[in-house]
């Protein structure tokens, strides 16, 4: 057989079935003609396309049935389906169909001319959005703002690159990293510097699932079925809708159970997010970073090798080393001394930040959050040192 079957996206269709009828052409279901065989032979290839989503319907005994069904049909009738069930139907009627090919609205292409990129309708802007140069712009921001793990930074650039390829080609959908380690050494920064290099103005899509450890989790995760009391959408739909990039993060990953794990299981096999009521977010070209403080063997007892194998990437962040946390601290400073500026119009030391790192010893910090407040310790002594009343400096300011 030499038929070719092309894909649609379900919110096309209205669109690609005017445009064919202005063509002269006539859409029909595939199940017209299960009904009736004898149909196929009246069919004029010239004015019909079929349908063939319908036998999404016959899952067993797909393979065989649709080879039956389809022979009678002349090679030169087009094929359509629903994009949905693209991966079942590649496989099981790979010998009724030698070419594939995927419709593309106007809408897509005229944006592709304006833009010239491989943007798609999602509201997200992806990793996979960015061309080569963005990217570029992307991982020397990325490297900027989170300190240290040299090697992490490496692979994800790697990683990157390969998910992007293989995105393109439909896949790879969702790029999975699994983040293990001790505290405060810049995990969920991790997740947080994406967003913020991805240019993301709203707010990063979280869910802390060290909140999700009851046995009701799963619907407050996806929403309960309509009709219950607290059938409103779960959380982590709010959250993704709401959000401006593709980027999830889950913190604390190993406080919840089985029937979450599982539920994630099929997010990174499927791509999707599928709600309680069968809603379903297209999760293409995301990045969803999980993070943990388990050790390396607990990983291995609590996460089931199911779930482990879909990771796409597994890292344990070590400590971080001294001279990452005097950037840290450099960092820290200056954010702190340009706010203080803008709020109260003076102007504070030059590199105060120098000064600050001779009176704090990096070394007896590895949670970053425990450096910052050792910062402010050291700040607040600076102020009164320096005799700044900055609570009066603002007083004066707003009389
Ligand atoms: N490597 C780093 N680069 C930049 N900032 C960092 C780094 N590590 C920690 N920080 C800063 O320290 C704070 C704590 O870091 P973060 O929340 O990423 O820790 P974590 O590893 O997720 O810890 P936990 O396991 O407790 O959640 C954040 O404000 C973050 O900005
Ligand atoms: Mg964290």
């Amino acid at each position: 057989m030499e038929k070719e079957l092309t894909y649609f996206e379900r919110i096309d269709f209205n669109e690609f079935r005017e445009l064919k009828e202005s063509e002269g052409f006539l859409i029909e279901s595939i199940s017209d003609y299960i009904k009736d065989k004898n149909l196929i032979e009246q069919i004029d290839p010239l004015n019909v396309i079929i349908d063939i989503t319908a036998l999404s319907g016959y899952s067993a005994s797909m393979q065989a049935f649709s080879e039956e069904l389809l022979i009678p049909f002349d090679d030169s009738i087009l094929f359509i389906a629903d994009i949905k069930h693209e991966e079942t139907f590649n496989y099981e009627l790979r010998y009724c169909f030698t070419k594939i090919d995927y419709w593309k609205s106007k809408k897509d292409k005229s944006d592709d001319k304006v833009e010239n990129t491989n943007k798609s309708k999602s509201k997200h802007k992806k990793i996979t959005d960015l061309s080569e140069d963005e990217l570029g712009v992307f991982f020397q921001e990325f490297r900027k703002s989170l300190y240290g793990h040299e090697k992490f930074k490496d692979d994800f650039f790697d990683l990157t690159k390969t998910f992007r390829v293989f995105n393109g080609i439909r896949e790879h959908k969702i790029l999975s990293l699994f983040l293990l380690g001790e505290s405060g050494v810049g995990k969920t920064e991790v997740a947080n510097s994406i967003y913020k290099c991805l240019g993301g103005m709203k707010k990063l899509a979280k869910v802390n699932f060290g909140n999700y450890s009851s046995e009701f989790s799963l619907s407050s995760l996806i929403g309960s079925a309509r009709g219950y009391i607290g059938s409103d959408d779960g959380e982590i739909f709010i959250r993704v809708r709401d959000t401006d990039i593709g980027v999830i993060l889950i913190d604390e990953f190993e406080k919840s159970n089985a029937t979450l794990f599982n539920y994630f299981l099929d997010v990174l096999e499927s791509g999707k997010l599928v709600s309680s009521l069968a809603e379903e977010i297209d999760l293409d070209g995301f990045i969803i970073v999980f993070t943990s403080n388990i050790s390396k063997e607990d990983f291995s007892n609590k996460i089931s090798p199911e779930l482990r194998s879909r990771f796409d990437y597994k890292c344990q962040f070590t400590l971080l080393y001294n001279e990452d946390k005097k950037k840290y601290v450099e960092f820290r400073v200056n954010s702190i001394v340009r706010k203080v500026n803008e709020k109260y119009k003076i102007q504070l030391e030059e590199n105060l930040h120098e000064r600050f790192l001779t009176q704090i010893n990096v070394s007896d910090y590895n949670n970053m959050r425990d450096l910052n407040k050792k910062i402010k310790t050291v700040f607040v002594d600076y102020v009164t040192s320096e005799k700044l009343a900055l609570h009066e400096l603002e007083k004066e300011i707003s009389e």
